[in-house]
């Protein structure tokens, strides 16, 4: 892979905000590449580097009630050395969803000769896991885990955190391009490669995303949902630096990866905020206006990379409700934050009462559910609890973990 180093980069108290990344070639050659050096704007990444972070990566698969054929072209995207997580939230009832999927998934690993890792959303043995371990905040009425993609995110890194995965990356299940979804996961590990922080994060900027407009294809650069909570984002960085700035491409961003290091350091917000909420809970935890409570972490650098793909993102569209509910819950997230002032506050109030998402008679808008960091989780204690679970004992025997997991 041949790609730019962010041309600017904005610094906020311990972040580092990257620009948007250009991607040049895809395939940069064979044996090309010496390690990349801070001193070339361009850079060339060692086939062998990337494969080294695959090696360390988990690509977790949130699914919810998506298509078979769509799964299966998802998981044919994702670099063999990778291990697959997927955590699924499809009914059981009144055909069992989640049982072809797991069927799906045993084909797939039976034919490339690899193990990946299956659970349920719903999985008693997961939700008690995560009782005994005092994360009970994630427990519905029902004492199982929450419905939301977050939520299934954060079973994911869980289970990235006990495989011993230092890259957690994620890739929703919807995507109609394999080829897509193989670019994604380069680009993540491309971004640790060239990152000089072990606390880090890439971002991926689609290229379009395709859509019919009068009969043609029109390849749409930025969605609306986004377009806003980019705007506010930049609008609450700017606010502290007095500077305006478009830094934030990536506000909600669903194609990411982090170090694990930072995955499990950072607070969660649920369902679709989860992705605004990652920069906003990274500049209050880090962005020295509130007073951090990971003061180790503060003395570091968190690196931010925003990659833009090269290969159109076209997914399972969702419907006008869906959209609402994205741009809702990230403008919730921003403005219940302790760090956003007034101003911004009164303009995502005026905008939620103009769309209707607050009714004229109440005064706030709802918070979206939060989790803390994963990082106060006893790894035993959850180990314990899914030890009888085919994922648990996966996970549980080290050895066999090593030995399934090599590259074949
Ligand atoms: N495990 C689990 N649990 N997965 C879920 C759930 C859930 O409750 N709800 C949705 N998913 C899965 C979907 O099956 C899909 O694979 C992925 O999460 C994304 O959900 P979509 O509902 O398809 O989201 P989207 O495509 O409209 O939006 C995506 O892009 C946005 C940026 O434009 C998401 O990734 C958003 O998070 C992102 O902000």
């Amino acid at each position: 892979m041949r790609l730019e180093l962010p041309k600017n980069v904005e610094r906020f108290g311990a972040i580092r905000f990257g620009d948007l990344q250009k991607v040049f070639e895809l395939d940069a050659g064979p044996g090309n590449g010496s390690m990349p050096s801070a001193t070339q704007a361009i850079q060339a990444i060692p086939h062998r580097e990337l494969y080294a972070i695959f090696k360390n990566m988990a690509i977790i698969i949130p699914v919810r009630s998506e298509r078979l054929k769509l799964i299966e072209g998802v998981l044919s995207g994702v670099p063999h050395p990778c291990l697959i997580i997927v955590v699924s939230n499809s009914p059981i009832l009144p055909i069992d969803r989640f049982s072809m999927e797991q069927d799906a998934l045993n084909d797939f690993c039976n034919f490339v000769g690899k193990s990946a890792l299956i659970v349920h959303q719903k999985d008693p043995n997961i939700a008690r896991a995560f009782e005994k371990a005092g994360y009970t905040g994630i427990l519905d009425e029902q004492g199982l885990v929450y419905d939301g993609k977050a939520e299934g995110m954060l079973i994911g890194t869980m289970l990235a955190r006990l495989a011993g995965k230092k890259y957690i990356g994620f890739v929703d299940a919807d995507n109609y391009f394999p080829g897509a979804v193989e670019e994604y996961i380069r680009e993540y590990a491309a971004g640790f490669i060239i990152s000089q922080s072990k606390y880090s994060m890439v971002r991926i900027a689609w290229h379009s995303k395709p859509k019919i407009a009068e009969s043609k294809l029109f390849f749409r650069k930025w969605g609306r949902t986004t377009s806003n909570t980019n705007q506010l984002l930049n609008k609450l960085i700017a606010h502290y630096t007095g500077y305006e700035t478009e830094i934030i491409k990536t506000g909600n961003a669903g194609e990411h990866a982090l170090t694990a290091d930072l995955a499990l350091n950072i607070d969660y917000s649920a369902g679709y905020s989860i992705e605004p909420y990652h920069i906003v809970n990274i500049l209050e935890k880090f962005g020295g206006i509130l007073e951090s409570p990971l003061p180790d972490i503060m003395m570091k650098s968190i690196e931010i990379y925003q990659i833009e793909s090269r290969n159109p993102h076209l997914h399972e569209a969702g419907d006008q409700t869906h959209i609402d509910e994205m741009r809702r819950e990230a403008m919730q997230v921003i403005y219940h934050s302790p760090i956003c002032p007034d101003s911004i506050k009164r303009e995502i109030k005026t905008d939620a009462l103009k769309r209707g998402f607050i009714g004229t008679n109440k005064i706030e808008l709802d918070r979206c559910r939060n989790f803390p960091a994963l990082s106060s989780i006893d790894t035993e204690i959850f180990l314990q609890e899914i030890a009888s679970t085919p994922y648990g004992r996966l996970l549980a025997d080290r050895s066999v973990t090593r030995q399934e997991w090599r590259i074949v």
